[in-house]
């Protein structure tokens, strides 16, 4: 008789969502902010997987400035890119052209409470149209035909209906029935925005609930109120994710992944010295004039400096000094005065 395998406590991954088992936490799509730039910064700092900002299928369909906007480093991977869209073959067509340009995973986006568009549903709007949000699931599947993993981004449900949370329940199990990889779920309701907490046990009674599919390996992650550290182990902890998304936590703290990875390492968890938030700034820097030129790269460096300041001993008066920045000139100055080379220390 031969031998049969002992059963595996963790099923096996596709290998892009591998990670997974190594360090339960990635970046989450910030439109505005998750570019390759800050990506990179990321992943140097310990944070195995990605996601990008939200893209529309026709500015990807359509070629031009949005397909080059999609174009992938070397070192930026895995990474999923995230796709927002009405039209169900729109929408195939967009994930079609992602895969083409390499993406690890195709991320469909049911979550962006952005309102809608010349009265077409996208993003979190489809949670309230589950017939158009369950045809673009399948289109999506039927076109990526499983050349690369699928997953879903989508919130707790539109609002806090019963309705609401019927068509939550709906579309989830849809995603799981036509073989998705994964789906992350922020705790909040389209209708919410951002304001108020996002309801964590939600998503603990989410996990209980789709216990089986996650035993299948199925893959859950949580969003929502992840500001620290510690609060991505509290998350797992408290809901039974598999996984973290780490989305205003992680923008001008990069640091966040390496204390991640300490804390499992079981390593004392540092803040991060002067010397080491200069030679970030000046890396994001460098890699984001690379990426947009000059110009944007400034615009885009005043709005992470503002919330790199949180790091610095002055952090006020810091802060005030990135907003202030109108120039590259400007924003070389503050990095100059606030963070002197040569100085290891705190200030
Ligand atoms: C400025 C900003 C832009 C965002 N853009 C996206 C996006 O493009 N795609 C996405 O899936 N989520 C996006 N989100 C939602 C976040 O990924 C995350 O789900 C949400 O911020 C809740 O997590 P938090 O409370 O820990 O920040 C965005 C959030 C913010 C604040």
């Amino acid at each position: 008789m031969p031998h049969a395998e002992p059963m595996s406590k963790t099923p096996a991954r596709p290998a892009p969502l591998a990670w997974v088992d190594r360090a339960p936490f990635y970046q989450a799509g910030l439109a505005g902010y998750s570019d390759a730039p800050m990506r990179l910064i990321a992943r140097q700092h310990g944070c195995p997987y990605c996601v990008t900002e939200a893209m529309l299928d026709r500015f990807l369909v359509g070629g031009g400035k949005g397909l080059r906007k999609a174009e992938l480093d070397d070192a930026d991977h895995p990474i999923a890119g995230q796709l927002m869209g009405s039209h169900p073959d729109e929408i195939a067509a967009g994930a079609r052209v992602l895969v083409k340009l390499g993406y690890d995973v195709v991320d469909i986006n049911l979550a962006c409470p952005v309102k809608k568009i010349k009265k077409k549903s996208r993003g979190g709007h489809l949670l309230s149209a589950p017939d158009e949000a369950i045809a673009i699931l399948y289109a999506v599947a039927d076109a990526v035909g499983g050349d690369v993993p699928l997953s879903v981004k989508l919130r707790r449900g539109y609002d806090d209906s019963p309705q609401a949370e019927a068509d939550f329940h709906r579309i989830l199990q849809t995603v799981i029935d036509l073989g998705y990889a994964a789906a992350t779920v922020h705790g909040r309701t389209v209708q919410q925005k951002y304001i108020g907490p996002a309801r964590w046990p939600f998503l603990a009674e989410m996990t209980r609930r789709y216990r089986d599919a996650m035993q299948r390996g199925f893959l859950l992650f949580g969003s929502g109120d992840i500001e620290n550290v510690e609060s991505i182990f509290r998350m797992i902890e408290q809901t039974g994710v598999h996984g973290v998304s780490v989305a205003r936590g992680c923008i001008g703290n990069p640091w966040i992944f390496r204390q991640a990875q300490q804390r499992m390492g079981g390593q004392p968890i540092a803040p991060p010295t002067l010397d080491e938030q200069r030679r970030v700034l000046a890396a994001h820097f460098e890699l984001s004039v690379r990426q947009h030129g000059e110009a944007l790269a400034g615009r885009m460096m005043r709005k992470f400096g503002i919330k790199f300041a949180r790091h610095h001993d002055r952090a006020e008066e810091v802060a005030k000094a990135f907003i202030a920045v109108k120039s590259l000139g400007d924003w070389r100055d503050v990095l100059g005065r606030y963070y002197p080379s040569g100085q290891r220390s705190r200030v």
